[in-house]
């Protein structure tokens, strides 16, 4: 395994389970000091002790992402202890699924507390720390397909992520002269615990969202992973403001099934 981040300092929100847990594992596997955060301690624990099995660095954070203020004091904090902070993934997300007739205002803004307002404080908290060093830093956040294209149920996600989206360019412009790099990665359907419950374990829905992806599959968090750790290294140093689909072709489709043709 190549070391692409000896030495490096990298956060890594909700890097409890799923595509956070994966990304952890990866940042560590490739040498960097990784500290993770999320609500539940048990799965924090089991986290931390499946990459120091690895003989991977990491330690944990236990933060509810909406106390937006103890967020950015665990940043300021990591980078303090550790001598500095080079990456942030801003991956953990809240969503509250609602149809428009059944969505309050309230699970509205649930909807974007963390996508949103953390993503927002975590990243202006990141941006200052990295600006004064001398190789900047990177911070990746973790999109979804939801924020382009639309479905019933989900306009708050949706909403959310497309503010995100936006937030995360306009910070790509304000730390470029900084060479502080911003960039997002677009999961299309992934197989994480929460998209299972969003199916309700149904085999034949999981199934049929398969079939209308071009590569037939949903795809793995280590391959949302790979692409968070492409943009977060040195290979992306040219790279800001980008927002990569890692989605097996379904943002690039045109509405024509493939079974027509
Ligand atoms: N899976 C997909 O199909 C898919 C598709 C598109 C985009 N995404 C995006 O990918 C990201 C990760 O999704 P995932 O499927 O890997 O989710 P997941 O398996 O449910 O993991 C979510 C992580 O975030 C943490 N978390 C949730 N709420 C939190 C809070 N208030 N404060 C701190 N930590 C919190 C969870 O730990 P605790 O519950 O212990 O806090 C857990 O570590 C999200 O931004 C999601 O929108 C996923």
């Amino acid at each position: 395994m190549s070391s692409r981040f000896e030495n490096k300092v990298v956060i890594v929100t909700g890097g409890s389970e799923g595509i956070g847990l994966a990304t952890a594992q990866q940042f560590a596997a490739e040498g960097a000091q990784v500290v993770i955060c999320a609500r539940n301690e048990d799965k924090l624990k089991a986290a931390v002790e499946s990459i120091r099995e690895q003989n991977g660095r990491c330690e944990y954070q236990v933060l509810d992402l909406e106390d937006t203020e103890s967020f950015s004091a665990m940043i300021q904090t990591v980078a303090e202890q550790h001598g500095r902070l080079d990456v942030l993934v801003n991956n953990a997300a809240v969503t509250r699924h609602r149809t428009i007739e059944h969505m309050t205002l309230e699970l509205w803004r649930k909807n974007f507390c963390v996508t949103a307002d953390a993503t927002f404080v975590g990243t202006k908290t990141a941006m200052a720390i990295m600006a004064e060093q001398s190789n900047g830093g990177a911070i990746v956040n973790v999109s979804s397909s939801c924020g382009s294209r639309a479905t019933i149920g989900v306009s708050g996600y949706s909403a959310a992520k497309a503010a995100a989206d936006s937030f995360s360019n306009c910070a790509a412009m304000e730390g470029a002269a900084n060479n502080v790099r911003v960039n997002s990665v677009v999961p299309g359907s992934v197989a994480t615990a929460a998209s299972e419950a969003a199916v309700a374990g149904n085999e034949q829905i999981q199934d049929a969202i398969n079939k209308t992806i071009p590569m037939q599959r949903s795809g793995r968090p280590e391959e949302v992973a790979a692409a968070i750790c492409f943009l977060a290294s040195d290979q992306a140093s040219f790279i800001t403001g980008v927002e990569l689909p890692v989605d097996g072709g379904k943002l690039a489709q045109l509405y024509v099934p493939t079974t027509l043709i």
